[in-house]
């Protein structure tokens, strides 16, 4: 890959990965971007690595770029092996300069790579790095995504280095915000970033918060944010940023998902009338059956959605496999500001929609207590009562939704 400028000195020198499907069980049918960045100054700095099987790739544009041994200064923001697994490479290129990283980011690769020629200079939230005439100031952000990330803000450029937070998982020849949504369109980029959020950030939104109040404290002036994921904010950054904040305080579609799966195609056929009922009584719907859909793509629909309902047949007495894997997946994330119900089937014995509710209660979603239930498959009058709940249920939707407007 060719590097590509964001500033006059400053280049992107990553890598495009079109084929990764399953981002450690995050499905991405997009693809993604391992993005990192050279600042050449008078002491030339490299901020991030990438994937290790991506690593030749970005040594090949560091390398059109400048000699190894002109660059002084090695900043890691996080060590997930998506960024640091090339790392190791890349110091064999540059043995002894600098590492700039948190105590934990230091301690996590120790753990990952032979560290022992390694040169770390551990750094906090304030503390800079002088490059020639660009100064970086290191901003430590635990948990978003790890315990070791940081940021690093160019301030001269006025770019944030933001490692994954406000990334997406869209592989792309554009690099920028402007030139993404003239080849594919706003939207497309919208529902990048809560799939995104969604599927990595969703767990860690008060922290998210209390960050943002301190990037606005710290007074940065901020001309674009340069993700390690996907495309760079520079036409508007503030709206990736008025985008984190809206999913912080609750805000979404006025929208239900019904997130389902079927052994013999009852509970599918349950789900039809309570589209129908939900649509009729002007509450936007949308329907995944989960074996046909990757449960990050229903996590990312139910973030977007203001409530959800989960159908499941029962089975052996207990909630059907595919669903378990979904309720259990989302209740990792911790979601909040959601309204949730139930629906499902059986045959001799239930059991499936007391443990949905049950898995609800655990998460603390607000629980639509009323559920729908049918032996093994409805009939037409239990269809009409599926139509008759659907309906009741967008109402209350209605009602809740208005909370957060
Ligand atoms: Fe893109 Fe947390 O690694």
């Amino acid at each position: 890959m060719k590097p590509v400028e964001l500033k006059p000195g400053l280049f992107w020198v990553g890598a495009i990965d079109w084929a990764i499907r399953d981002f450690h069980g995050y499905i991405t049918p997009k693809g993604s971007t391992y993005n990192n960045y050279l600042i050449l100054d008078d002491e030339p700095v490299l901020v991030d690595a990438v994937k290790t099987d991506f690593i030749d790739t970005s040594i090949q544009s560091i390398s059109s770029l400048a000699d190894f041994s002109r660059i002084r200064h090695m900043v890691v923001n996080h060590i997930e092996p998506d960024h640091g697994g090339g790392l190791a490479r890349l110091m064999e290129l540059m043995p002894g300069i600098p590492i700039y990283c948190t105590q934990k980011a230091k301690q996590g690769l120790e753990r990952f790579h032979d560290t022992s020629k390694w040169n770390f200079k551990i750094v906090k939230t304030g503390d800079t790095l002088k490059a020639g005439k660009r100064t970086l100031l290191f901003i430590e952000t635990p948990m978003i995504h790890w315990p070791d990330s940081m940021m690093t803000y160019v301030k001269e450029d006025r770019v944030l280095i933001s490692q994954d937070g406000f990334g997406q998982h869209l592989a792309s020849t554009q690099r920028f915000d402007d030139e993404f949504v003239l080849c594919a369109s706003e939207a497309e980029l919208e529902d990048a970033v809560w799939d995104y959020y969604a599927n990595i950030l969703m767990p860690f939104g008060a922290v998210i918060k209390n960050k943002l109040a301190e990037l606005d404290k710290l007074g940065l002036e901020i001309d674009m944010i340069a993700p390690d994921h996907g495309i760079i904010w520079r036409k508007d950054p503030g709206r990736v940023i008025r985008m984190y904040r809206d999913m912080i305080e609750g805000r979404c579609d006025e929208r239900v998902v019904i997130v389902y799966d079927t052994m013999w195609g009852g509970t599918g056929k349950m789900a039809q009338p309570l589209m129908q009922g939900i649509i009729d009584e002007g509450i936007d719907c949308r329907v995944i059956k989960l074996r046909a859909t990757p449960t990050s793509i229903a996590i990312k629909e139910f973030w977007r959605a203001r409530a959800c309902l989960v159908g499941s047949p029962t089975l052996n007495n207990t909630i059907y496999p595919y669903v378990g894997q979904f309720l259990m997946y989302l209740k990792g994330l911790r979601p909040r500001n959601r309204m949730a119900g139930a629906f499902g089937t059986y045959g001799w014995a239930g059991g499936a929609v007391k443990e949905i509710l049950e898995y609800f209660r655990e998460m603390k979603l607000d629980i639509y207590e009323e559920n729908i239930q049918t032996n093994y498959k409805p009939s037409m009058p239990e269809q009409n009562n599926a139509y008759d709940f659907g309906r009741k249920f967008a109402q209350t939707v209605r009602e809740y939704h208005k909370k957060f407007q």
